[in-house]
């Protein structure tokens, strides 16, 4: 996220473009190995301040939506932080990571309306309709999917499906594949988690080549 120029010997110039934030500590669920969900009652409810974003945005080529502890589609003005961003920063680029879930149709309309081909936004889903929620606990498979579906319809903004494999998805992992193809999606990747070692039983059984393999047989 930090280009560093070498203009001559002795001399660096860092000149950071993105910028990476944590919009809420909100989120509808509880994934297993998120710090978020460690954090249970200790972790206090805070969204952040739209006027923080636009100021702290300017300068910035790329933002990122993600963190640690939270979701930004939960933050209850989130829209209005795009709209915002979109309008003082016109050329700016947005990413978001999100999970998809529980949001409603028009929502997703309103926000990917604000989005161009410049911005990207990730599905992080870990599976398919009969298993994603065995991770991603207490998401909405309607939700995620009507979601797709809107983002595609009514925005060129790029959608990525990134799937965590784990022992209970690494026999579905082509299912997902295909249906990110019927929905027109830009990139389907599938990802090893580097928190096996918390909870033994999300290890798979099967290796990420095998699993790569299998896609491309
Ligand atoms: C705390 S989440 C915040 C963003 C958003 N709530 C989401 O889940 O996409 C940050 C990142 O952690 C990833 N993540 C969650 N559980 C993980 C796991 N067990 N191993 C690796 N990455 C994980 C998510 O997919 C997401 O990209
Ligand atoms: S969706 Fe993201 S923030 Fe929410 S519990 Fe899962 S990993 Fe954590």
């Amino acid at each position: 996220m930090t280009s560093i120029h070498h203009h001559k010997e002795n001399t660096v110039v860092t000149s950071i473009r993105e910028l990476h934030i944590e919009a809420t500590t909100r989120c509808q669920l509880g994934c297993p190995a998120c710090p978020r969900t460690y954090a249970k009652d200790k972790l206090k409810i805070s969204d952040i301040d739209i006027n923080v974003v636009i100021k702290s945005c300017k300068n910035y080529d790329l933002v990122y939506f993600c963190g640690d502890h939270g979701d930004a589609i939960y933050h209850p003005n989130f829209i209005e932080i795009v709209r915002q961003l979109k309008k003082n920063y016109p050329t700016i680029k947005i990413y978001l990571d999100t999970n998809g879930s529980g949001r409603k149709i028009d929502w997703w309309k309103e926000l990917v309306e604000l989005l161009n081909e410049h911005d990207r936004i990730n599905f992080n889903i870990d599976g398919i309709e009969s298993n994603n929620h065995i991770y991603r606990k207490n998401s909405k498979w309607e939700t995620i999917i009507d979601a797709l579906k809107t983002v595609k319809t009514y925005s060129k903004c790029m959608v990525f499906w990134r799937y965590i494999v784990f022992a209970h998805n690494e026999n579905t992992v082509s299912e997902a594949f295909n249906l990110s193809k019927e929905l027109g999606l830009n990139s389907f990747t599938v990802i090893e988690s580097n928190r096996y070692d918390t909870f033994e039983f999300l290890r798979p059984v099967k290796s990420l080549d095998k699993i790569v393999k299998e896609l491309n047989d």
